[in-house]
């Protein structure tokens, strides 16, 4: 995989998540840009996280990691921009899935319901995982995002 820059964000249960994940990027000689929030303590609003994502995300080869409580509002909000494909994993199997048969650009988690150890085998996972195209990439491009737009 291609990676070119990796941007992460969270809101404010994201947090402590987004810390440990970024400290574990570095073991894997990826460094992540930190797109904020920057405390546990002050209550922000996932969607503009997702946002400040989207707006920096904007080539080819740059990916994303995104953490709410669920990582559900922020995966949606994220989805609601045309060039990001933002899937929320659970487990090594979507981390896989999203990124071989989705071509996801962003990786989301739910920092109150995945464990910081899940949470990186999935990195890793996502990471690694080539987009596999063929058939995939004509279901990528009926979601009428995108591709071209990167
Ligand atoms: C914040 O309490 C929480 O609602 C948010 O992190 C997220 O889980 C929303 O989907």
């Amino acid at each position: 995989m291609n990676i070119e820059k990796i941007f992460i964000a969270s809101d404010h249960a994201g947090f402590e998540l987004k810390d440990e994940i970024k400290k574990f990027l570095q073991t894997l000689n990826l460094t992540a840009i930190d797109l904020g929030t920057n405390s546990s303590e002050a209550s922000v609003d996932y969607p503009d996280f997702a946002n400040l994502m989207a707006e920096n995300l904007k080539n080819q080869n740059e990916y994303g990691i995104l953490i709410c409580g669920t990582g559900i509002g922020i995966s949606i909000a994220a989805n609601r921009h045309k060039h990001i494909r933002c899937a929320l994993c659970h487990d090594i199997y979507t981390a896989s899935m999203a990124r071989e048969h989705n071509d996801a650009n962003i990786i989301a988690f739910g920092a109150r319901t995945t464990k910081p150890e899940d949470a990186k085998e999935m990195i890793k996972k996502f990471f690694s995982t080539e987009f596999a195209g063929g058939r995939h990439l004509r279901r990528v491009d009926k979601l009428g995002c995108c591709r071209a737009q990167l």
